[in-house]
Formats: C-alpha cells, structure tokens, sequence
C-alpha cells in the first residue's frame, strides 16, 4: 500500500493528512503556531514555527506508520500572499507578512497609480488588496529600507516550509497569481509590474506547475522526520486552489463556498483571458491548463466565532447553533454585516466595520446568532451574484469548512445562493488537495480530475425552499444598502479605534 501526505500550512495551525491510494485519510496530525499583532492591522507569523511545527507533525504521523518506506510523495496547501523575504543565505529576514495585515493600504493606491487600474486589471486580474504580496513588498521597501536591501529573493508560507525540507526555491502559479506580480493569463511574472513598482525583477523565485515535483526529502530532514530521502516533494497550491481540487471542482459550472476564518466563493475557469476588471479574485488554478474566479469574505467563520467568544462564552457551538435554529428567517427583523475586520468582495475596504440593523428589545441571543449567519452568507452571495452577473451559470454549489458542519447553515446557503448546496462524504478541505496533488505528481492517476473522482465523494444535498429565496432576495437587497450607508460613519469612526 502506498501513502502520501498533504501538508495544510494554515494561518493557525500546520495539518497534515495522511492519505492512502484508495484516497483515504488513514492519519492526521495537528500542530498549531502563534501569530502576531504588535500593531492594530498587523499580523505576522515566524517562518521558524511553520518548519518546527510541520517537521513536528511529520514525526508524529510517521511514526504511527507500520512503514515509512510507503509514503511515496507529499505535497503542500499554503495560506496566500505571505511576505517571507529571504536574504543572501535564504535565511528570512524578518517575521513573514500575512494575507490578514492591514497596514498597506497606502502602497495599494500607488500601485494603482504606477500601473493605472486597467493596465494592472489587464496583467495581475486582480486588485490592489492590502492582503496581497506586492503591497507588502512596498511597505518593507519604504519602512525597512535595510531590510529591503538586503533581500535577495521572496517566497510565499508553503514555499519556504518546502524550500527547508527538499530544498528548492520556486513559488507555483496558483500562489504567485495571489502576489499582483504575476502575468495571470500568461503564466509568467510580469516585468511591468516589477519595473513600475520598483521591484527587482530578480526578487521572484522560478515558476513551477502545483504537481510538479521540485526534490525529494533532504537528508538531513529525513532523520529528523521519519520520511524517506526517496520521498518525492511536490511544489503544492495556494489554499483556495488546494480547496477547490480537493472539493472536486474542476470541471466549468462547479462553485466552492468555503467559509473558514475568511469565506470563499470559487468558481472554476477554463480560460484565463476575461477581465472582471477586479471585481472578483481571478488567478490560476491547481489544474495547470485552467483558472479560478473568487469573491472573500475577511471574517465568515471569524464572524460567528467572534460573536460566540464575546457573547456566548458559556454554551457550545451546537447550542448556539441551536438557538438560532429558533429564530427565523431575516432573524425576526435584523440584518448583520460581517465587517469586523473589514471587507473584500464586494467592498475592497479595510476601515468599514460590523453592523447589526433592526436590532429590537425582543431580539435573542438566538436571533442574533442567526442574523450573524445569515449576514456571512449574503455577503458570500454577494460574490455569488457577480458571478451570475457576469453569465456564470451557479446552480450547483460544493460546500466545506465550518458553514458545511450544520444542517441550518447548509439550508440557508441553499436558500440565499438560490442553488443546491452539496456536502462532501469526507471533507478534509485544502490538505485533501495536496494530497491529490502528490498522487498524480506521484503517477498515480493520469490527471486531477481522475484522481478526484477517485478521492471525493458527494454525501447530502440541500435544496432551496421557494418561500424562504423569495424573502432572503428581499432580505439580501436591504443587506445590500448596509455597505452604502454606514461606510462614512465607520470611516469617520476610525480615529476613535
Ligand atoms: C485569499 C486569502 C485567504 C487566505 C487564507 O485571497 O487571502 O483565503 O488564502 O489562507
């Protein structure tokens, strides 16, 4: 029997998943890490504790395994847009950046106004976020000059974790597209980009395919480890890219709601020319030939996680979840924006903040649990709705992460999205995708699609209740104007933080 691994290098936590040829996850191991926020908007991880933890999670999966000799390849799913700047010796230096800082929201207008929007639209697809890997680029530049100087290459989170067990440096194409340097549709770092921005074009690592193999274990990490030094090591995706693949979605027509700290709505692309003018995330896919479209939402399942920890410390999530089950739809007359960190899609806006509208003296705990999911599945919707404004056909949608563990949440993503909601027999999210990545780059299936028809299966299907879409549409556009009317009053909150 053979085995591979998926390394899911989260923002929290390293999970790594131990899957056999039959696509079963014989064994996973958690090892959770720090992160830090010195500064409101900053939050920054050290690239020591992603390889201390990953290395500490493969010796305890191995091991549990009868023969080590058996894991035959392993692969990656990184969180995106990470900073890990390395200097001459490849050594970082300073903490990474993540994709969950703030502090760049002045690089993203000069990007925008070194490039002009169309042209950066054109080239990256994508939009000035301050989450992305340019806009960090920039700020180090400007505020640690020495630092910058000093750099001789930059990497993303998984990219360094598998520079320090095989020892190759390159970045694949699904997380590069998430860096706003990348020529998106032809698949090559653009030296616009670099050139109007005043990056070093020699500062991008070389360009891999998310199967490719990039080494095998080094030695030294063997011993350490457990793992073979005949341990094929290949390159991984960015995690929304590992989601999808291990979701199965991989053919035109099939959309991904994942709602984990951020949410994620995912549509597979088969070309890479169309312009959403950056509306939406456009970038390349784990499928080397295809792409993806997604909409974010900051903080899903932060959003309930939130409201849970401040004001539902005592009970379980169940019985939260319970509560709102008793509420009803629209929450007996409340809507909730999911803001707390600020937004993406549709509202690129770091400073606008959570609202709860309609709230009355009657309301519940259990009404506000409700409208807090029911506003993280709007603002999902929203991302839903761009899709379909755009002539995606959604009627089918894959759904994983917290929003897919409760029977109520799955029925109002159902009811909200308009569509049937598919739960997965097994979901394991992003590390299943590394997995399937290693199989295939292992030669065990001839493509992703083969290998996940294989892997995934579809468990239960939800479908939309007419009379609850018809009031959710209502519900939705009076959701809709909350953006609109409380952005100046955040905004003009902001020094008062
Ligand atoms: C995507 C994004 C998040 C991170 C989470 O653009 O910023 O989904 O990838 O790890």
């Amino acid at each position: 029997m053979g085995y591979v691994i998926g390394v899911d290098l989260g923002t929290s936590a390293v999970k790594v998943l131990l899957v056999s040829q039959a696509g079963q996850v014989v064994d996973e191991v958690t090892k959770a890490y720090p992160l830090y926020h010195d500064q409101p908007g900053y939050s920054e991880q050290d690239p020591e504790d992603w390889v201390k933890q990953t290395k500490a999670a493969l010796r305890e999966l191995t091991v549990r395994v009868n023969d080590p000799q058996a894991i035959q390849g392993l692969s990656f799913s990184g969180q995106m847009h990470g900073l890990v700047l390395l200097g001459a010796d490849y050594r970082p230096l300073r903490r990474a950046i993540l994709w969950n800082d703030t502090r760049t929201t002045e690089e993203c207008r000069e990007i925008e106004a070194n490039v002009g929007l169309n042209r950066m639209y054109a080239i990256t697809k994508n939009p000035a976020l301050e989450g992305f890997t340019l806009p960090k680029l920039l700020w180090v530049k400007k505020h640690e000059p020495d630092i910058f100087n000093q750099a001789s290459l930059f990497l993303l989170p998984k990219d360094y974790v598998r520079y320090r067990l095989a020892g190759d440096l390159s970045m694949d194409y699904s997380d590069a597209a998430g860096t706003l340097l990348l020529d998106v549709a032809n698949k090559a770092w653009s030296t616009e980009m670099c050139e109007k921005n005043g990056i070093p074009f020699e500062l991008c690592p070389a360009l891999v395919g998310s199967d490719q193999m990039t080494g095998t274990i080094l030695a030294e990490v063997a011993a350490e480890t457990g793992l073979t030094t005949d341990c094929k090591v290949f390159a991984g995706g960015a995690d929304n890219a590992c989601g999808a693949i291990g979701a199965g979605i991989l053919t035109d027509g099939l959309t991904l709601s994942s709602t984990g700290t951020s949410g994620v709505v995912l549509s597979y692309e088969a070309k890479g020319n169309k312009d959403f003018q950056g509306q939406v995330h456009y970038f390349n896919h784990g499928d080397p030939s295809a792409f993806y479209t997604m909409g974010v939402t900051l903080a899903a399942g932060y959003s309930l996680s939130w409201f849970k920890e401040t004001f539902a410390k005592e009970i379980s999530f169940d019985q939260l979840i319970d509560e709102a089950r008793s509420s009803t739809v629209g929450a007996k007359g409340m809507v909730f924006t999911p803001y707390i960190v600020g937004e993406r899609t549709p509202h690129p806006d770091s400073s606008i903040r959570a609202s709860f509208i309609g709230a009355h003296a009657s309301h519940t705990r259990g009404d506000f649990a409700r409208a807090v999911i029911e506003g993280i599945t709007f603002s999902l919707n929203e991302s839903v709705e761009i899709f379909r404004e755009k002539g995606k056909k959604v009627d089918r949608v894959v759904a994983i992460g917290g929003g897919a563990k409760s029977d109520l949440w799955l029925q109002i993503q159902a009811d909200i999205f308009n569509t049937e909601v598919v739960t997965l027999a097994n979901e394991q999210g992003p590390g299943m995708g590394a997995a399937i990545l290693a199989a295939v780059g292992s030669g065990w299936y001839q493509s992703l699609k083969e290998c996940a028809a294989a892997f995934v299966k579809h468990a239960k299907t939800y479908y939309p209740n007419s009379e609850n879409v018809k009031k959710y549409r209502q519900l939705f556009a009076l959701y809709q104007q909350v953006y609109h009317v409380t952005k100046q009053l955040n905004h003009d909150l902001v020094s008062f933080r």
